[in-house]
C-alpha cells in the first residue's frame, strides 16, 4: 500500500503520496501541491528536494557510501578501469569482453576533434584559465554537431555521448598545451584512456615521452572517483539545460561552468592554495580558528560536503593513492605533512565534529595532481573530463524518463507589490 503524508493548511487536509526509492530516503510527492493548495515548497539550494529519480549513483552520506549502479566505489577502483566504469554508468551493467571491445573502439574512434576546432584556441589569451577555455571550446562543439543531431533518437544520443567522453581529454590537453605555448596535441588510439590523456598533456614532438605506469594508474583512479556523484551542482545544471532539449554539447559546457566554482570542482585547486598559505604545521591552529570564526569568510577547503556527513569514501581512496604515488615516485612533499596534520586536528575539533565536516575527495586530489606534475589550473579541468561520463549518463537517463518536464522552479516573491508611476 502506498504510504501517504498528510498536510493540514488553514484547516484543510490533503494527502501527499510517498514515493519509495530502492535505498535511501523516500520522497514526498509534492507535484500536485500547488494545484491543491496554492502553495509552493520553499527550498533554496535543494536541501530537502529530490529534483528527479535516478538509477545511476547512490550516496549514503551518513555512512560514507558511494555506489555506481549498485557497485561500491572501492570495488570498482580495485577491479575495473575507467572505461569499464564509464560503460557501467552509461549502460547500467559492466561490459562483457565483446561489449568492452566495441565500446573502446567507439571511444578511441572519436578522440580527434575537427581541425577547425583547433583554431578556436587562438582566440584565447595564453594566460586564460583552462576552465574558461573548456567552457568555450566544449560549447563550440555544439556548432559542429547540431544540425543533424536528433536528441530523440537513442542511437544519436549514444554517439553524441561517446563523442563527448572521447573528445574531452583531447580538448583538455589542448587547453593545457595552448597555455604553455606548446603545439596542440593529437590523440593516440593505441593507448588506454588515462595513458592517452597523459601523453597528450606532456609529450612534446621533440622528445620521447615515457608513460609512467604509476602515474597512469593514479590518473585512472582519479577518473573513476570523479565519474559521477548523483545530482550535484554541475550535474543538475546539465539536467536543467538539457530539460529544455538543448544541444547536449552545450549542456555539458554548462556543466563545466558550474563545476568551475571553488564550492564544487574548484575546491582541489583551492586546497593546494590553502596548504601553501598555511605554510607550516605550526600555523594550522590559526587557520582552524579562522575556519571556525563566523565573521571570517575563510573555510577549510576540502572539508565538508552537502551529502557526506561522514568521511567521503572517495577521500579515503584518494588519501591512499596519494601515499602510494608519493612513495612510488619517491617524492617528499611538505604539503602532505601539513594536510595530514590539518586533517588530524580538524577531526578532533568539536566544531568540525558537531558540523559533521570531514575531508572530501578534493582534500587529497590536489596533492596527487601535484605529484603527477599537473598544474593547479588543470585540476578542475581533469575533474570535468572524468565527470563527463556522469553528465552524459544523467542526460540520457533524463531524456528517456517519460515523466521528464522542463526544469522550471518557482519563487517566493519578496519584491515590490503592484505600483504605478
Ligand atoms: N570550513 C569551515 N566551516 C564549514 C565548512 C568548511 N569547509 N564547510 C561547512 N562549514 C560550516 C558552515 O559555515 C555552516 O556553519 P553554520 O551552520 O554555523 O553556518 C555549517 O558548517 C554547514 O555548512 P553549509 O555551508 O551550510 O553546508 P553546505 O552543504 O551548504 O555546503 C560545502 C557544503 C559547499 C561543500 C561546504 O562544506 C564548503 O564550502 N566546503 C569547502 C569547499 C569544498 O571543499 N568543496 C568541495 C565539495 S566536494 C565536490 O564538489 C567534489
Amino acid at each position: 500500500m502506498t504510504r501517504k503524508a498528510t498536510l493540514t493548511i488553514d484547516g484543510k487536509t490533503i494527502e501527499l503520496p510517498i514515493l519509495e526509492g530502492s535505498c535511501g530516503p523516500d520522497a514526498i510527492d509534492v507535484r500536485n501541491l500547488y494545484q491543491n493548495t496554492g502553495l509552493f515548497c520553499y527550498d533554496p539550494g535543494f536541501m530537502s528536494t529530490a529534483s528527479c529519480s535516478s538509477g545511476i549513483t547512490y550516496i549514503d552520506g551518513d555512512q560514507g557510501v558511494l555506489l555506481y549502479r549498485g557497485y561500491p566505489i572501492e570495488d570498482l577502483v580495485e577491479k575495473c578501469d575507467f572505461l569499464d566504469v564509464a560503460y557501467l554508468l552509461f549502460y547500467g551493467e559492466l561490459p562483457d569482453s565483446q561489449q568492452r571491445e566495441l565500446f573502446e573502439q567507439s571511444i578511441t574512434h572519436h578522440t580527434m576533434v575537427h581541425e577547425q576546432l583547433r583554431s578556436f584556441f587562438q582566440g584565447f589569451r595564453r594566460d586564460a584559465h583552462p576552465m574558461a577555455v573548456m567552457v568555450g571550446v566544449v560549447g563550440a562543439l555544439s556548432a559542429f554537431y547540431h544540425d543533424n543531431l536528433d536528441i530523440y533518437d537513442a542511437k544519436q544520443r549514444e554517439t553524441a555521448s561517446h563523442r563527448l567522453i572521447a573528445k574531452m581529454p583531447t580538448i583538455a590537453a589542448m587547453a593545457y598545451n595552448y597555455s604553455r605555448g606548446c603545439p596542440l596535441p593529437y590523440p593516440r588510439n593505441d593507448l588506454t584512456y588515462a595513458q592517452n590523456f597523459l601523453k597528450m598533456m606532456f609529450a612534446l614532438p621533440s622528445e620521447n615521452y615515457q608513460i609512467n605506469p604509476v602515474v597512469a594508474k593514479a590518473m585512472d583512479i582519479i577518473f573513476i572517483l570523479h565519474a559521477d556523484h548523483e545530482q550535484n551542482a554541475s550535474t543538475s545544471t546539465v539536467r536543467l539545460a538539457g530539460s529544455s532539449k538543448a544541444n547536449p554539447f552545450a549542456c555539458i559546457a554548462s556543466g563545466i561552468a558550474a563545476l568551475w566554482g571553488p564550492a564544487h570542482g574548484g575546491a582541489n585547486e583551492a586546497v593546494l592554495t590553502m596548504l601553501k598559505q598555511i605554510g607550516s604545521k605550526e600555523n594550522i591552529p590559526k587557520f582552524i580558528e579562522r575556519a571556525k570564526d563566523k565573521n571570517d569568510p575563510f573555510r577549510l577547503m576540502g572539508f565538508g560536503h552537502r551529502v557526506y556527513k561522514n568521511y567521503d569514501p572517495r577521500a579515503r581512496i584518494m588519501r591512499k593513492a596519494c601515499h602510494d604515488v608519493l612513495d612510488q615516485l619517491k617524492i617528499e612533499d611538505p604539503l602532505l605533512e601539513i594536510a595530514l596534520e590539518l586533517e588530524r586536528i580538524a577531526l578532533e575539533d568539536s566544531y568540525f565534529i558537531d558540523n559533521k565536516l570531514y575531508p572530501n575527495v578534493d582534500f587529497y586530489s590536489g596533492l596527487v595532481f601535484k605529484a603527477l606534475e599537473i598544474p593547479a589550473s588543470m585540476f578542475t579541468v581533469i575533474f570535468s573530463v572524468a565527470r563527463t561520463i556522469g553528465w552524459v549518463s544523467q542526460w540520457n537517463e533524463m531524456m528517456t524518463d517519460p515523466g521528464q518536464k522542463i526544469g522550471r522552479p518557482r519563487q517566493l516573491y519578496t519584491g515590490q507589490t503592484l505600483r504605478h508611476l
